[in-house]
């Protein structure tokens, strides 16, 4: 999967890509990350960006040309995006639309920063807008790493078989994870619970399975 960043700060997004799973996916030759600066499109000599909303307001807003040029100019490269943009305006992230995203071969990511972008952005182009929570960021740089981390972690040969198999019977049951264990045995007097000892698969599983169902019913019963 080839993933492009459109941001202002790419320097930030950077080290995050090269660590941990992102990192790994990468090395492994599963992912391909692109950091595009659209300031780099700017058609003036101040690299200018942004300018004040008409009709007034504070803030500023993301002119069309230098990201519509952007766009464009990495689409005649690389041929069609799947195209998403980072707003709290969008569709509500979700571990399915991470599923679904993972059936594109090119994901571009456009990360806003100020009051928003320029109505005819969305206008002159295909989006799948997205927002990571009913919360307001600086900016679409962390929704974008979010959504890139959830959604590489799921592609095959990213995580080990037996965790993502495990993963996705949850994911499928809309369960939260039940508590796990590691050594050792007695923790400042809290013992492991006997079923996870005893080395029967099938306790294990029921255990494991009450577990997330008490779990979800008291945190999350909207599930
Ligand atoms: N940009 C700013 N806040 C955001 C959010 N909650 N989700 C996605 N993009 C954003």
């Amino acid at each position: 999967m080839h993933v492009v960043l459109l941001s202002l700060f790419p320097e930030a997004l950077a080290p995050y890509l090269r660590s941990s799973i992102l990192g790994i996916a990468s090395e492994k030759g599963i992912a391909r990350y692109d950091l595009v600066d659209f300031r780099d499109f700017s058609r003036d000599r101040h690299r200018t960006v942004d300018d004040r909303p008409f009709g007034g307001g504070p803030g500023m807003v993301l002119k069309p040309e230098p990201i519509l040029d952007c766009v464009e100019w990495l689409e005649r490269r690389h041929g069609s995006f799947h195209r998403i943009m980072l707003t709290p305006c969008g569709q509500p992230f979700t571990q399915e639309r991470a599923g679904d995203l993972t059936e594109h071969e090119r994901l571009l990511l456009l990360c806003g920063r100020y009051e928003g972008f320029d109505e005819r952005i969305r206008e002159e182009l295909e989006w799948d807008e997205i927002s990571i929570g009913d919360y307001v960021l600086a900016g679409g740089e962390l929704p974008a790493l979010v959504v890139t981390e959830a959604v590489v972690r799921l592609l095959p040969g990213v995580l080990g078989d037996e965790r993502s198999a495990q993963e996705e019977s949850f994911q499928t049951a809309g369960l939260l994870d039940h508590p796990h264990y590691t050594r050792p045995r007695v923790f400042r007097g809290r013992e492991v619970p006997a079923p996870l000892l005893s080395g029967d698969h099938a306790a294990i599983a029921r255990w494991r399975e009450t577990q997330a169902r008490a779990r979800t019913r008291v945190r999350r019963p909207d599930l």
